[in-house]
């Protein structure tokens, strides 16, 4: 019995975690809209890697490239698409990288190995004959790179004109008339709904929700055009076969997903321990249907799969309207008023997933000095003050600890601190990072206060040792794990956290949190003295003036 376990837990690790997050369009540079889900994606993908040491993972994102918006903007910067594209997207890349986003793979929808899969998708399509070719006219938003049907526009006043927009999006639409190929989606309604009734399969459930009443509201769900002519869409994959049609850029970049683990090369998907298909999918909600609808019909029309999960997210707002490209409300991230391991803990630490979050500079700055500076980073620097340590040390060890225990103060944070393992393990299970923070934070403070009332200045006075000692050693206890947990959110700070208490970089897995050692009986840990900023408080001008 415990051999076959471990047989099937040895299979199952072989298998690779995979996780997405869109491929954002470089029609203009990225915001913090975008920065947010690649943190999402790399705080699910960093808290695999911390319970699952094991796990080999794969982590993509990229760049959309294709399509009328592309070419347009590329032309309102008076460059060629292709010079265009490798600017923003190297904007891409270089923001990643300030914000420690792990990913394994960056894939741009204008390289050869996308462009081979799905040149292969679409003759798939062909293949199992979902796919013919048909007259087509109906509402085209540019913005979107949708067709809008009737039912969904509304007419609005744009410079004394009447258009008609999309009533989800607010973008305008023009009617196009046009011979395209056509995908049979239509055949595909009952499959979908069965797929969408999984449990877990879309969270939060709530857009689960939204996407089975989709299906069962409309009455009408037509067959989607999936190819445009050349002639308007130049700058796009060609139809295999047809030069005069373009692929349309939805299905293009959906296909993303599989040309990152190498489809349609068999022997690459296996070397690979079949990746497909995907764990976790993160996408904002405006890309919903696409990926809930859409990408899972032409996946099973492909003969393919679905993907685990999909894991949508609100949006992040400015004065509650929504951070976007087109309404020109957006912040970029270097702008925002905080550093880089500042502003990733608040985004993570402030959106549900569910609602939609307002940005506010003020917010971001009031979070992260009163949690990173003064309830973290402060903790911190007085554990390792080097007027509580002995001379050349640093070590705490705690003869003293039960006597402690019993007193309610120390109790209390002992028991909150066996506690929190379990449970911030279970909110970053259901992706709710705000409340792994809020319960750390919450251990943080009452380490603070339980330091703060026990003392320790007067107790190096005093001599009193054993009582000094195990003050530090409950505390850098409380940190260490703290420091562990924190890890998917703040990486950085963590880390320089975990390197200050001197935690093996191979004891730094959810193993090792899972239990204080103080259970273990093992009273000892050590704190390098000496003076440490973990994160430097954010002075505005305004605040700067006031204090001088
Ligand atoms: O839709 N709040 O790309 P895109 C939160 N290329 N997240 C936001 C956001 C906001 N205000 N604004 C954008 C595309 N996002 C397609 C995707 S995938 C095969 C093709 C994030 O550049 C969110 O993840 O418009 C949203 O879904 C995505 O950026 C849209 O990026
Ligand atoms: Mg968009």
């Amino acid at each position: 019995m415990r051999l076959t376990t471990r047989l099937l837990s040895s299979v199952a690790r072989k298998r690779p975690f995979y996780v997405t997050t869109p491929i954002f369009y470089v029609n203009a540079a990225p915001h913090l809209g975008h920065l947010y889900t690649a943190l999402v994606a790399d705080a699910v993908q960093r808290f695999e890697k911390l319970t699952n040491p094991d796990c080999n993972i794969i982590f993509s994102t990229g760049t959309d490239e294709h399509g009328t918006k592309i070419q347009q903007a590329a032309a309102k910067a008076n460059l060629s698409p292709s010079t265009y594209c490798d600017k923003i997207s190297q904007e891409y890349i270089n923001l990643f990288r300030d914000f420690n986003i792990n990913y394994t793979d960056f894939i741009r929808t204008t390289e050869d190995r996308h462009k081979k899969a799905v040149t292969h998708f679409w003759k798939e399509l062909v293949k199992r004959d979902y796919i013919y070719k048909a007259k087509y006219s109906g509402w085209y938003s540019v913005n979107d790179e949708a067709f809008v049907p009737e039912t969904h526009l509304r007419e609005d006043i744009v410079d004394g004109e009447k258009v008609k927009v999309s009533i989800e999006s607010g973008h305008s639409v023009e009617w196009t008339e046009e011979t395209n190929y056509m995908f049979r989606l239509s055949a595909f309604k009952t499959h979908l709904q069965d797929w969408l009734k999984t449990d877990g399969v879309v969270t939060p459930s709530r857009f689960q929700k939204q996407l089975l009443d989709y299906l069962d509201k409309e009455t009408y769900f037509p067959d989607i055009s999936v190819s445009r002519p050349s002639s308007r869409v130049h700058w796009a994959i060609r139809v295999p076969g047809d030069d005069d049609q373009s692929i349309y850029v939805w299905l293009d970049a959906l296909i993303n997903y599989l040309s990152v683990i190498g489809y349609p090369d068999e022997e690459v998907m296996r070397r690979s321990g079949r990746p497909w298909p995907a764990d976790v999918q993160v996408v904002g909600k405006d890309i919903l249907k696409f990926h809930g609808i859409y990408w899972p019909a032409f996946l099973m029309a492909a003969g393919q799969f679905p993907a685990r999960r999909l894991l949508a997210h609100a949006h992040w707002t400015v004065d509650g309207t929504k951070m976007s490209k087109s309404v020109g409300n957006v912040v970029a991230p270097a702008l925002a008023g905080a550093p880089p391991p500042a502003l990733r803990y608040v985004l993570l630490r402030e959106a549900t997933m569910v609602s939609d979050a307002n940005f506010s500079e003020t917010k971001l700055i009031n979070i992260a000095n009163s949690e990173l500076a003064d309830t973290l980073g402060n903790l911190a620097a007085r554990c390792s003050a080097p007027a509580l340590h002995a001379q050349g040390t640093g070590h705490v060890s705690a003869p003293g600890l039960a006597r402690c225990r019993a007193e309610d103060m120390a109790g209390k944070l002992m028991d909150a601190v066996e506690r929190l393992p379990d449970l911030c393990h279970v909110h970053y299970s259901n992706y709710r990072f705000y409340k792994a923070a809020d319960a750390v934070i919450h251990v943080l403070h009452l380490a603070n206060l339980f330091f703060e009332t026990q003392k320790p200045w007067e107790l190096k006075k005093k001599n009193a040792q054993e009582e000094l000692d195990t003050v530090l050693y409950i505390t850098t206890e409380t940190l260490r794990i703290c420091g562990i947990i924190l890890q998917p959110l703040i990486p950085d700070l963590a880390t320089q956290l975990l390197d200050k208490l001197q935690v093996p970089k191979d004891s730094r897995n959810w193993q090792h949190c899972e239990t204080p050692s103080w259970k273990i009986g093992e009273v000892l840990t050590k704190i390098q003295p000496g003076k440490f900023v973990l994160f430097q408080r954010i002075y505005t001008d305004k605040k700067k003036k006031v204090q001088v």
